[in-house]
């Protein structure tokens, strides 16, 4: 559906270092910490959404004023070792991460974050790979770390990177071939045949072997993502069976996963219901629901009780959801709700850098445009946390950001009674109020707010009906009234 994921795309400065990249190790590659954007051979190739029939996504996310958390996973049908040790992989890194911030003094101005990106390696017959890239900023430092699950269909089991490998001798001959291809940047010394160096292999788009690692494993952290290439004929007889279908599936042309079930999709049918009529705020006693973070596995329920009650919302989406979900996206289009933009993979804006905030926020517009037809023209920072430079962003794209004025807390206290009564008593005309679609106790919580406020006389609006009247500059920040 996306020829140009990110990673793919290539501004100028940076070819030189892409075309040296293919002949020895290469650093800083692809590294969306740094904001370049290399299209260079240690690019592993990343699967289109499309290729898995019923795929939905797990989705966490927390904001407070002591951490910032937000990591996803996808949930494959006819999958279920692999949904099980990606929850287990993404816990091991969000247990500490929880630990470590409630020890920690608060620090307002640099506020922990953790986040955890997915993206497909593989997924075609009855193979699937799973990139899970992890950021972490812990006040002063950070750094990203990579790791690649592989999934067989065939034994119904999740291998590990270093098993698409024949065994000992395998690793010890990557292992030496790795060290050999290094720069000065990092240490060879410590790329070993351990499997647990090489936590992320996967393959470029013409089949070679990339090996990358983690920041901090063999370089410094400075170094960013480092990453080795190894051509076809060079790995050929270390891969084990696995790993020659692994590297098949990579390259499938059309990938279609296939693992024995039929799922059904995770959107409800339309209700005949939909479509609430147009709404003028300024007569009107409005209030904006808006929820964030999806669509997720509970959208679609949500979607019916909006339809029931021919009320109207707005769905802030994030992009690996928005991508796997172009069924609801569509119907919350269809039905009268507004699409904003919660950008591609939820970070904290305030602490990128330009480019990289404009592709965080770009990608988002294009997948909601290619999928609905229409770009969002509300912008949602995670967290609400912007700066000077995601104001210029927002400006060039053409959006206003769009915050809240009440908040549910409904990511913490899991309790549809108290989400209803927090929605209930902050509404006033006007308001914006923050919820996530990704909670099942939120979308539980719904007939009840809509209940109780349309007894009082609300009508429920988009953002942008509650906005309409009352211009804010593009780039300007909105949070109702
Ligand atoms: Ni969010």
């Amino acid at each position: 559906m996306f020829a140009g994921r990110r990673r793919r795309w290539l501004p100028h400065a940076a070819a030189a270092l892409a075309a040296s990249c293919a002949l020895a190790g290469c650093f800083g590659g692809g590294s969306d910490r740094q904001g370049r954007q290399v299209a260079d051979s240690s690019a592993i190739r990343e699967v289109t959404l499309d290729a898995v029939p019923g795929l939905s996504t797990a989705t966490r996310s927390e904001q407070n004023d002591r951490r910032r958390l937000f990591t996803g996973y996808p949930k494959i049908p006819g999958a279920p070792a692999l949904t099980e040790a990606l929850a287990r992989s993404e816990n091991d890194e969000i247990e500490p991460f929880l630990a470590d911030t409630a020890k920690a003094p608060r620090a307002p101005h640099a506020i922990p974050e953790l986040n955890i990106q997915w993206s497909l390696a593989a997924a075609d017959r009855d193979v699937v790979g799973v990139r899970l890239t992890t950021s972490t900023f812990m006040g002063a430092n950070g750094g990203e770390a990579r790791r690649t699950l592989w999934y067989d269909g065939r034994t119904g089991t999740v291998l590990s990177s270093a098993q698409l490998l024949n065994g000992t001798e395998g690793l010890r001959r990557l292992a030496e071939l790795v060290r050999g291809r290094l720069g000065t940047q990092a240490n060879p010394g410590q790329v070993t045949a351990d499997p647990k160096t090489f936590s992320s292999l996967a393959f470029n788009v013409d089949g070679d072997l990339v090996a990358e690692f983690s920041d901090y494993a063999i370089a410094p952290g400075a170094a960013g993502r480092v990453a080795t290439v190894l051509a076809r004929g060079t790995y050929e007889g270390m891969l084990s069976d696995f790993g020659r279908r692994a590297r098949d599936a990579s390259l499938a042309a059309k990938p279609r996963l296939s693992l024995g079930t039929v799922p059904k999709s995770p959107a409800s049918s339309p209700s005949a219901a939909a479509g609430a009529p147009k709404v003028d705020c300024a007569k009107a006693k409005c209030v904006a629901l808006t929820f964030d973070d999806g669509p997720g596995p509970y959208t679609g329920r949500l979607l019916d009780l909006l339809a029931q009650r021919r009320a109207r919302a707005t769905f802030f989406v994030v992009g690996n959801n928005a991508d796997a979900h172009p069924d609801l996206l569509r119907r919350e289009v269809s039905e009268g709700h507004e699409i904003g933009n919660h950008t591609q993979d939820h970070r904290d804006l305030s602490r990128l850098p330009a480019l990289q905030v404009n592709q965080q926020v770009q990608h988002t517009q294009e997948i909601v445009r290619t999928t609905t037809g229409r770009a969002p023209v509300l912008l949602r920072p995670p967290y609400g946390a912007a700066n000077k430079t995601v104001a210029e962003v927002a400006k060039s794209l053409g959006l206003v950001q769009a915050l809240w004025n009440v908040d549910t807390n409904d990511w913490r206290d899991r309790d549809s009674t108290v989400v209803a009564e927090r929605a209930v008593s902050g509404a006033h005309p006007g308001a914006v109020i923050l919820m996530h679609d990704i909670h099942k106790t939120t979308v539980e919580a719904v007939p009840r707010i809509l209940d109780r406020l349309s007894a009082q006389g609300y009508t429920f609006a988009t953002v942008s009906d509650v906005l309409a009247g009352r211009p804010v500059a593009l780039g300007g920040r909105f949070s109702g009234r």
